[in-house]
Formats: structure tokens, sequence, C-alpha cells
């Protein structure tokens, strides 16, 4: 497969934003955060928008969002909100061409650096403990499907100090690996 979109997904918190913008960089192409993505097109924050419609009414628009950043034509680097891959048809739009690269943690691991942030009602007044086991239960097995490339992330916050940075240097040299072999076996780090 020749360069294409790449989709970052993963638990809040996992850095697909941070992660992101710079594997853009490093791959010379355009990012779109979803979440921001979101936002701009609907007018409205995240938390109004679950506040409003509820979190299948900010689904739907989620998806419309997916839609519209995977119909562009420049390949572009998309960091996808947490739970994107909750809506099956999502998924398989997912699985229809992008390289999509799952930043993947333990629950404990994330529970102890997701921020609880405007944007993440999910969290607001939860234990992050008890809401990162069950999202990451529920949602696993979908990223795992999704997945062309699958990155452990917690080795890079243990070891160096510019976490991100390498691990957005070692996700673009794993991407170009997929594009380059049509994405179909399978990449792990
Ligand atoms: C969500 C994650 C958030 C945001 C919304 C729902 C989730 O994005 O889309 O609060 O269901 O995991 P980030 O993963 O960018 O924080």
């Amino acid at each position: 497969m020749s360069e294409g979109h790449v989709v970052l997904v993963g638990m809040m918190g996992s850095g697909k934003s941070s992660v992101g913008r710079r594997l853009a960089a490093a791959l010379g192409r355009p990012f779109v955060d979803a979440d921001d993505a979101y936002e701009s097109r609907f007018g409205t924050t995240i938390a109004d928008a679950f506040a409003d419609l509820g979190e299948a009414g900010f689904r739907k628009g989620e998806s419309e969002v997916l839609d519209d950043l995977l119909a562009s034509a420049a390949p572009t680097v998309i960091a996808a909100g947490g739970g994107v891959v909750v809506v099956e048809a999502n998924r398989r739009r997912l699985s229809g061409g992008a390289t999509v690269v799952w930043l993947h943690a333990s629950p404990a691991f994330l529970a102890g650096r997701a921020k609880a942030k405007a944007h993440r009602p999910l969290l607001a007044g939860a234990d992050p403990g008890d809401v990162f086991e069950r999202l990451f239960a529920e949602r696993a097995g979908w990223y795992r499907e999704v997945a062309d490339v699958i990155v452990d992330i917690e080795p890079f916050h243990d070891r160096g100090p510019e976490p991100k940075q390498s691990l957005a240097e070692r996700v673009a040299v794993l991407v170009r690996a997929a594009e380059a072999a049509g994405a179909s076996g399978g990449v792990r780090a």
C-alpha cells in the first residue's frame, strides 16, 4: 500500500494527540485531532455534546467526523477519540484502508496518567481506576480488531527522557513498514 491515512487509536491518556502531532511531523503529513474536528464541525464542546445529546448522540457525530476525515484526499495522521471503536460501523471503516495504530497500555498505567480534562466527561467525578478497567475490558478486543500496528507505550515512558518523541519515531518506522507491506500482516512492537 502507498501512503494513506494513519489513525491512532487507544484509550484516553495513551498520547494519541501528542504522539500523533510528532508522528505527523516525522511522516511529513498533516495532523488532525478528531476531538477538535468534532468541536469545530458542530460548534460545541464535547462536554456539552455529552450533556445535551448523551453519549449515543455524541457517538453519531463522532462517526460523521471520522467519515469526513477518512474521505479527505491528503494522507493525514488522525488522532481518534478513545471511544471511536465502540461503534461497529467505525470499526469497519477503520479496517478499510487506513493504517491503524493502537497505542496500548494497561488500565492501571493509564489511570495514573490520564487527566480529567473537559473533553473527557467519562472521567468526571469517577474513580479513574474503575473507569479504565471497565473501558479497557469493553474495548481492548476492538482496538486489537482494527489495529495494523500495536505499540506498547509503557516501556517508552519507563526508559527515555523524551517518551513521546521516541514513540513517534518508532511508530513512524512501523507505519512505513506496514504501508510497504500493504498493512496485511500486522506489526507489533
Ligand atoms: C472518549 C475519549 C475522548 C473524547 C470523549 C470520549 C472515550 O477523547 O472523544 O470524551 O470514550 O474514550 P481522548 O481519547 O482523545 O481523550
